[in-house]
């Protein structure tokens, strides 16, 4: 049976990104034997364009209805005036609350080409590859009561509530203990039990949900700022990391800082498995905006978005060989030298956006 895919390259660098994209899909339907079905949609600015909304229904429905949404990037300085509920980002809001994407995963890989290039220590960094799981659809960025109260006396008060129900624990735990088993097998979970309650829950919980049936995933727990001070100091020593949705914010920057550019940076948001068919709803996207400094300029780098249809593979359709593949094709051409103006050192000869796709295509 083939599988349907929902292209939403968006605004700025993001159509230019899901081209290359779509070269590589084309190589996986002719040579790899798959048979992906690709369906195109609007989203963000140009959806706006077109009619007025971020996100049309009909192009809602078909996220909803697609075994997996591809997801460019979204917004630039052409809409910064526009109404809010129709801005750019409102239409990726939309998709992640509706398909309730509560699992976002973000790897942090080190491609040894790059390994030189960063300002990090070699031995640091060389080989790393773990994946953080932020939990990203509760948690004190959705916490009532959310407000600023005027106390009256010259003082305001500002309020954001951090909030985890068993079941949202659970759900994202179970998430970092699946993957784990594909990979390292072993999960750190992060908190601050030490001076917050829902802390001492996402403990508690985490470690039920392990005792429930992941016994053979290794476990361990690490106060979050700890956790952060470990992923800079050696980050080798994780391989899934799973944490709140404000912990996991930040702890997915630093770690993906560690391996180099926003170009490189995939990531993919998971929902919950269908009760029939068992399936994950998804969506993959480069962390990385539309990037509209560089747009229409070819210097936009492919590979986060090339990376994420990777993830795809991985996670929504388990081609694991043919994820492995893919990766493979990209940290070859980067070991032939091939760089885009993001990722080349001072002086270095660059390739366009069309060429790194062509290059990886190639490999
Ligand atoms: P950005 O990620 O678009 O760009 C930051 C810097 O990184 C820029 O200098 C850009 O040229 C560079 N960069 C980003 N991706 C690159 C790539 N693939 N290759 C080479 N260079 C790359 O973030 P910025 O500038 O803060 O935001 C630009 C627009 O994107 C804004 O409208 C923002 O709201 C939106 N945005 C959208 C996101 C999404 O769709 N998920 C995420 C972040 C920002
Ligand atoms: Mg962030």
């Amino acid at each position: 049976a083939s599988q349907n895919l929902l292209l939403l390259p968006g605004d700025g660098i993001g159509p230019e990104i899901m081209q290359e994209v779509k070269k590589v899909i084309a190589w996986f339907n002719e040579k790899g034997g798959m048979s992906f079905e690709t369906d195109e949609g609007l989203v963000g600015g140009s959806a706006y364009d077109a009619h007025g909304q971020s996100i049309s229904e009909e192009d809602m429905a078909k996220a909803m209805a697609a075994d997996a949404v591809i997801f460019g990037a979204v917004g630039g300085p052409k809409w910064d005036d526009v109404p809010y509920e129709v801005r750019p980002e409102a239409g990726l809001l939309r998709l992640r609350k509706d398909m309730q994407l509560f699992a976002n995963l973000r790897p942090a890989i080190c491609y040894p080409a790059l390994a030189d290039a960063s300002s990090l220590k070699k031995d640091v960094i060389e080989g790393l590859d773990i994946l953080i799981v932020r939990e990203l659809t509760g948690g004190v960025y959705f916490g009532e009561p959310k407000e600023i109260i005027d106390l009256g006396n010259g003082q305001k008060r500002g309020i954001d509530t951090q909030v985890y129900d068993t079941y949202e624990i659970e759900r994202i735990s179970g998430v970092a203990f699946e993957l784990a088993r594909t990979r390292g097998n072993k999960v750190t979970s992060m908190e601050k039990r030490n001076v917050m309650k829902s802390g001492v829950l996402w403990n508690e919980v985490v470690t039920q949900t392990h005792k429930n049936g992941y016994e053979d995933v290794q476990l361990e727990h690490m106060l979050a700022d700890a956790g952060g001070m470990q992923l800079v100091r050696w980050p080798k020593q994780f391989d899934v990391i799973v944490t709140d949705n404000l912990f996991g914010d930040m702890l997915s920057d630093v770690a993906a800082m560690l391996t180099g550019s926003l170009g490189m940076l995939p990531s993919a948001s998971l929902g919950a498995p269908d009760g029939v068919t068992g399936k994950r709803k998804a969506l993959y996207e480069p962390v990385h905006g539309s990037a509209p400094d560089i747009a229409g300029t070819g210097a936009a780098n492919p590979i986060a978005m090339i990376a994420s249809f990777g993830m795809a593979l991985r996670y929504s359709f388990e081609e694991v060989a043919a994820a492995d593949k893919l990766d493979k094709a990209i940290a070859n051409a980067l070991d032939k030298g091939l760089r885009t103006k993001d990722i080349a050192s001072p002086g270095q000869t660059t390739v366009s956006t069309v060429e790194m796709g062509d290059a990886i295509i190639a490999e």
